[in-house]
């Protein structure tokens, strides 16, 4: 059973096999953490986007990771949709899941998708993140979840996230 991990850091720097990007459905960039990773990748990244043709909400597509340490970038895409929140970003992290292992990945990172621009309350992503995680994490060696402050970590480790609430 593989271990789930909660850390601050910056994802772009994490050495594992695949990261995970909260990118649009374009899949040619933007601010956040996508702009970070197109930043850190190169300029490989976004002309292998190109030949995507894009990505539906709650889909996920794989890159390589470029100038990156890891090797695959998993691309869910999440649009500010007013409904079904919770089954949408729960496929986010599902979709990215089953394209990293198709892959042979066995360690992933995932950023807090749709807590920064889309504004999807936090408490609420955390619990929808770990429950998924918990669900896959027999088919990977470590799940990180990366967070980008302090802050963020601490929510995600209290009770109700992790217990689901
Ligand atoms: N490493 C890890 N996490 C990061 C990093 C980073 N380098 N940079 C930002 N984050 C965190 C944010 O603090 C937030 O918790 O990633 C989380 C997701 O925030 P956003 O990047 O704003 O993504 P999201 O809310 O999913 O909105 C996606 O924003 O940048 C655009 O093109 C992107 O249209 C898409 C939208």
């Amino acid at each position: 059973m593989g271990r789930i991990r909660i850390v601050t850091a910056d994802i772009t720097r994490l050495k594992v096999d695949a990261i995970v990007n909260a990118a649009n459905s374009t899949l040619l960039g933007g601010g956040g953490v996508d702009g970070a990773i197109h930043r850190a990748a190169g300029a490989e990244l976004l002309a292998y986007c190109r030949t995507l043709g894009g990505c539906p909400t709650g889909e996920a597509r794989i890159t390589p990771g470029f100038n990156l340490p890891a090797q695959w970038i998993v691309g869910p895409v999440w649009q500010d949709g007013d409904q079904d929140e919770p089954e949408l970003l729960r496929d986010c992290y599902l979709n990215s899941f089953k394209l990293a292992s198709e892959q042979g990945c066995r360690t992933i990172a995932f950023p807090a998708i749709s807590t920064g621009v889309y504004g999807y309350p936090k408490r609420n992503a955390a619990t929808e993140a770990l429950s998924v995680m918990g669900d896959w994490r027999d088919g990977f060696d470590e799940i990180t979840a990366c967070c980008f402050s302090q802050s963020d970590a601490d929510l995600a480790l209290c009770p109700e996230c992790l217990m689901g609430d």
